[in-house]
């Protein structure tokens, strides 16, 4: 019973998973920003999804496991959330569904009723999702819907209308800056209605070196995924970036708690981008700004959380209290 649906209603035409028009228009002002950078999301294409899945496997890249200990050790808690009256579990960026998989195995067991719904902005993504779920989870309710969650959010009051529980895992939110987390946050709470949930994954601060780790493997696996966004806008954008001249690193600003990561060109160059008909110098040394990676005190959550019209419900964590996911009450 899972089916792929649109969040225009009227929508039933296939539209495309990315607009190439935005990305070029992204990427020039990217490019000619004083700081160079390319927006984190661009990541994300089929390879950039299959090195994120690689880079949640690395030793060093302790997010995911930690996330999947913190869900695994609170299952109960998260349960009764379900019991007390929650009709719709909802997901934004459900990625691979392995995490909320392994929640709704237990859910089922306990017989629980619910509708899951996993929203994303890729087509592709949801429709191997929905034949993911239909295989593992024949019997359960499910929607996934194609909707820029960042930007539109209105799906959520016109259609899902009982209560609901709203995850945002993995500490997506960490990409976003604070003008956008605040707009972001703001959004979901004037789309959901009193009494609804929401349940937020964050990276917490701690020790500096073993952030830098998590974000500067061994394997390069992270440097692969970054280097990912140039030859997606060679191949997208028919640019002619020579990704072996620049080397990948991530910098953590231990005044603002957030990793910062960058590609920095190795010599002076420059690079023709055909979409845009122009092309860009860098000189050697010059970086591309590619994504910011924020890690939370506690405090910060709850900042986050009584400014934007949530009240904490509680806090979940995994063994070492690396990682949080935090539950939120709309009032
Ligand atoms: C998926 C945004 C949470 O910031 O840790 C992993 C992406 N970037 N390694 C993160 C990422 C480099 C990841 N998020």
């Amino acid at each position: 019973m899972a089916q792929v649906i649109y969040s225009q209603d009227s929508d039933d035409v296939i539209s495309p998973d990315i607009d190439t028009e935005i990305f070029a228009k992204d990427v020039m002002a990217g490019l000619s920003a004083k700081q160079k950078y390319i927006p984190a999301s661009y990541h994300y294409d089929a390879e950039g999804s299959r090195l994120f899945n690689k880079i949640t496997e690395l030793p060093e890249y302790y997010l995911t496991r930690c996330e999947a200990d913190a869900l695994k050790r609170n299952k109960d808690r998260i349960a009764d959330l379900l019991t007390d009256g929650t009709a719709n579990l909802i997901e934004l960026g459900p990625a691979d569904g392995s995490k909320t998989g392994a929640l709704m195995d237990y859910f089922h067991e306990l017989k629980l009723d619910f509708h899951y719904v996993a929203v994303d902005i890729s087509h592709t993504a949801l429709e191997q999702l929905a034949n993911h779920y239909q295989s593992v989870f024949p019997d359960q309710s499910v929607d996934c819907l194609v909707a820029n969650y960042v930007t539109d959010l209105k799906w959520l009051k016109k259609r899902y209308h009982q209560k609901n529980l709203v995850l945002f895992l993995g500490s997506s939110i960490g990409n976003f800056n604070a003008a956008q987390t605040k707009a972001f946050l703001q959004n979901l709470r004037q789309n959901l209605k009193s009494g609804d949930m929401v349940m937020i994954g964050f990276d917490l601060a701690k020790e500096p070196e073993l952030i830098r780790q998590a974000y500067n493997d061994s394997e390069n696996v992270t440097a692969e995924f970054n280097y990912n966004v140039l030859r997606r806008i060679n191949r997208e954008l028919d640019a002619d970036f020579d990704v072996t001249g620049f080397r990948f690193e991530g910098i953590y600003d231990t005044d603002d708690n957030v990793m910062r990561s960058y590609l920095i060109s190795l010599k002076e160059q420059e690079v023709y981008v055909g979409a845009l008909e122009r092309s860009f110098g860098f000189l050697i040394g010059e970086s591309i700004h590619t994504e910011d990676s924020r890690k939370y005190r506690e405090s910060d959550i709850e900042e986050l959380a009584v400014n934007n019209g949530f009240a904490v419900d509680c806090h979940l964590y995994d063994s070492r209290r690396y990682f949080v996911d935090s539950i939120w009450e709309v009032f």
